[in-house]
């Protein structure tokens, strides 16, 4: 497998996937205009312009994508749920379709949000979904138009962090931010997750569609912890001062989209189907302080549009 095209490709899914695999893999991002200068080629497109999804595919006849693209913002999803649902669950099922005519692998990425969050034992791929937010209803609608339009793509159902191009994207960046100014941040006891390092992320991806896998799997990380606890360890490794990091219930956040409390979710699918340990959320933690020496944030802003 080497030809990939990537949507979302400044994102912080798909920017972090295309600086990890360019060199091993022929790769093909597609971008709106806010990147310049990467190592990888680019592709220019909005996928929501009429006939640009099937056009693409077309034209550049990948041998498999990997569909980052979306609305991830729950605040913005609840503010416009109907560009929300175009992005998230339309725009999935033209590039499914148009995958399937050409028998291109595909994995689409979802979310851990699909669920309510009220079941106390692990979330496996049989559990029944119940999204809460207009995010989550989207991206549970993609899911479905993906898996009916082209039953043998891969659906990931992913929770992820890291450094992007904007340096504000992910969890993992706001801790950052927030303790090396010397700032107080919130960290919430009431929602369990289990992030995984995107990096960690994007090498499953990938085997995925080398170990030709299809159909649904949760593709997170091996532990579930609390938005606090996570913060918490971000000070630890970058010798912060944990006590910057004040225990909040999300409950009294003033944010509006509702947030389910437990996305602990079972990956005993995924590593049993690819034969593989996920790594932890610890040595994740290990590698977002290791290119932060290394000048991976300041490297990957450098690819931003001026
Ligand atoms: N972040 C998480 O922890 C998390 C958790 C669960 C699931 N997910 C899922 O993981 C995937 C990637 O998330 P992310 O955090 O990487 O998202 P992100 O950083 O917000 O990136 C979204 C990407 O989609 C692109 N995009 C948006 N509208 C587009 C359009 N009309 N045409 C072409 N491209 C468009 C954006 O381009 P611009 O930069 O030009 O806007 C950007 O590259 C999403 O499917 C999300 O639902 C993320």
């Amino acid at each position: 497998m080497t030809r990939i095209l990537i949507t979302g490709a400044s994102g912080l899914l798909g920017l972090n996937l295309c600086l990890q695999k360019w060199q091993t893999h022929s790769l093909i991002g597609v971008d709106r205009g806010k990147l310049n200068g990467t190592p990888f080629e680019t592709f220019r497109a909005d996928l929501t312009q009429p006939g640009t999804v099937a056009r693409m595919i077309e034209t550049l006849r990948p041998e498999a994508v990997i569909h980052t693209a979306a609305n991830a913002n729950l605040e913005a999803c609840q503010t416009d749920p109907q560009g929300a649902l175009y992005l998230n669950a339309v725009i999935p099922g033209q590039v499914a379709e148009a995958c399937a005519k050409h028998d291109i692998r595909l994995v689409h990425i979802s979310t851990d949000a699909v669920f309510d969050g009220s079941q106390v034992a692990e979330y496996t791929e049989s559990a029944a979904p119940n999204p809460l937010s207009i995010y989550a209803h989207t991206k549970l609608a993609g899911e479905e138009q993906v898996l009916s339009a082209y039953p043998r793509a891969i659906v990931a159902r992913v929770n992820f962090f890291g450094w992007s191009l904007s340096g504000t994207r992910s969890l993992s960046e706001f801790f950052f931010n927030k303790l090396s100014a010397g700032q107080q941040c919130n960290g919430f006891t009431d929602i369990f997750f289990c992030p995984l390092f995107v990096g960690d992320l994007a090498e499953t991806l990938v085997l995925m569609l080398e170990e030709n896998l299809s159909g649904l799997y949760h593709v997170v990380g091996s532990e579930a912890l609390s938005k606090y606890d996570f913060g918490q360890r971000i000070a630890r490794q970058f010798g912060f001062d944990p006590g910057l990091v004040v225990p909040r219930s999300v409950e009294d956040s003033g944010l509006t989209a509702p947030r389910s409390h437990n996305l602990s979710l079972s990956i005993h699918k995924l590593s049993t189907d690819l034969g593989v340990e996920i790594p932890s959320v610890s040595t994740g933690i290990e590698q977002f302080y290791t290119q932060a020496q290394q000048g991976y944030p300041q490297k990957m802003r450098s690819y931003a549009q001026a």
